[in-house]
C-alpha cells in the first residue's frame, strides 16, 4: 500500500464522522493540526467547532480555508496543551473528536480526563488512530497502541460504552465512547 493510502481514505472517514456527529452540534477536536476536520463539519453539518492544538503552525492555513468556505464564524482554533483543556474552556461540548493524536500524547489518561470534564453529560468521543501492527508503523516508524490498550486508557479515564471498529482494511481504529 502506498504512503497516500490514508489520504485517499480521508473523504470516507470524514463522511463517516459527519454522519455520526450529526447537524449543528458543538464539537471540539483535540490535536486539530490544520483544522481540516473542523472545517469539514462546519461546512457540511453546520457544527460549531473548536480545534485545539499544542502547536499553532497550521492555524493560519486553517483560518484561510474557513474564510474561503464562509464558515469562519463556526470555526475557532486555540493553541493549548490538551492536558490543560478545562482551565481555558468555559463551555461544554456534544462531541470530542481526535484524529491520529492518541499515540502522541505524553499523558493520555490526563488528557482523556480533561476531555470528560469539557463534555456535556451525554457527550461522546470519536478517536481515530493507527493500531499496533498497522501499515502506519512501517511508514512513519512509530509505535501505536493495540485496540485493547486504547480501550483500557478510556476505561481508566472514566468513559462508558467504549466500542471500536476497524476501518480502511484494518489500518485505522475508530473508537467511540460515552462520557
Ligand atoms: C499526527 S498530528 C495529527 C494532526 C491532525 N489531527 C491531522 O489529522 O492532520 C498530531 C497532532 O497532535 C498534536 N498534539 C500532540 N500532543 C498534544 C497535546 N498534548 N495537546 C494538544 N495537541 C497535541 C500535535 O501538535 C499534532 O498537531
Amino acid at each position: 500500500m502506498a504512503k497516500n493510502f490514508y489520504e485517499r481514505y480521508e473523504p470516507t472517514l470524514f463522511s463517516r464522522i459527519a454522519r455520526d456527529v450529526g447537524k449543528n452540534r458543538n464539537v471540539i477536536e483535540i490535536g486539530c493540526g490544520d483544522c481540516r476536520l473542523c472545517n469539514h463539519l462546519a461546512r457540511k453539518n453546520g457544527c460549531t467547532t473548536v480545534g485545539i492544538d499544542i502547536n499553532d503552525v497550521d492555524f493560519s492555513r486553517a483560518r484561510v480555508e474557513s474564510r474561503r468556505l464562509h464558515i469562519s464564524h463556526l470555526v475557532e482554533c486555540i493553541k493549548v496543551d490538551a492536558e490543560k483543556l478545562s482551565r481555558i474552556l468555559n463551555k461544554k461540548f456534544d462531541f470530542c473528536l481526535s484524529l491520529y493524536v492518541l499515540h502522541e500524547l505524553r499523558n493520555p489518561i490526563k488528557v482523556l480526563k480533561e476531555v470528560r470534564a469539557i463534555l456535556k453529560e451525554k457527550g461522546k468521543v470519536i478517536f481515530v488512530d493507527f493500531p499496533e501492527g498497522s501499515l502506519a508503523e512501517q511508514l512513519w516508524d512509530e509505535k501505536y497502541y493495540s485496540v485493547k490498550e486504547m480501550k483500557t486508557l478510556f476505561k481508566r479515564a472514566g468513559f462508558k460504552k467504549i466500542g471500536h471498529q476497524l476501518l480502511a482494511r484494518k489500518q485505522l481504529v475508530y473508537l467511540t465512547a460515552l462520557r
